[in-house]
């Protein structure tokens, strides 16, 4: 199933909560929170008090990726705080598969994130374990940057180990995706569709249903 999942990271943030709902009235059922800590990247953005205020607003289902160093030290209380899929970063974890087993007793979806130079292999042994592979498709830290075109040829290889290994985990791609590229990531393979700054433009729920209709014409 192909899902738009809006990035907030390109919401205007004095108004969240209006935001989320506006999504979600355009038929939106996931939302992408970006966690930045300014180590693992350079930048800083939202945490547990933005998740659980807006926890208590919105039924969305909240798809959190972590970027921020040694991830296993806030599963927790990020699962607390509302999220539903919580995604790290192989780059960032130090025992990839105790924190994705960790979060998966907690009762949550998990997701791996692999940045782009980062390469699919990494996944061999955790791919099993897996909701989610979140591939990004820039690199992490900022919105509005363009997408990586290398990229499509790794979301290719990713959908033929899936499908070759008869697993059922999702493809999600994060980084520069548009309504003028976004047919080139689901053709790759690629499900879940993180779109910050093409969603919280001008008319985010014009833009939510142009995104829907490109994918009509890929659901079976
Ligand atoms: C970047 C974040 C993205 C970002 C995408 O580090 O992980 O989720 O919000 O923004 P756009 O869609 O504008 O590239
Ligand atoms: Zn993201």
């Amino acid at each position: 199933m192909i899902q738009l999942v809006p990035s907030i990271l390109a919401a205007d943030f004095s108004r969240l909560g209006e935001e989320l709902q506006i999504i979600e009235d355009a038929g939106v059922k996931m939302v992408h929170i970006d966690v930045m800590d300014g180590m693992f990247v350079p930048s800083i953005s939202v945490g547990l008090p933005v998740i659980s205020s807006i926890r208590k607003k919105s039924s969305l289902c909240f798809d959190v990726h972590l970027m921020v160093e040694d991830p296993a030290r806030y599963t927790k209380q990020f699962a607390e705080a509302g999220a539903d899929i919580i995604t790290i970063h192989a780059e960032a974890a130090k025992h990839l598969h105790r924190t994705i087993c960790e979060i998966k007793t907690m009762g949550k979806q998990v997701g791996v994130v692999l940045n782009p130079s980062t390469p699919l292999n990494v996944l061999d042994y955790v791919l099993d374990d897996l909701d989610s592979v979140l591939l990004m498709t820039v690199n992490p830290g900022f919105g509005g940057q363009d997408y990586i075109p290398q990229m499509t040829r790794k979301i290719s290889e990713l959908s033929a180990i899936i499908k070759e290994r008869g697993l059922n985990v999702n493809i999600e791609v994060d980084g520069g995706i548009k309504l003028s590229n976004v047919h080139e990531v689901i053709e790759a393979g690629a499900n879940w569709i993180v779109a910050g700054s093409a969603v919280f433009g001008k008319d985010p729920s014009q833009n939510v249903k142009e995104f829907h209709k490109i994918f009509q014409k890929y659901q079976k």
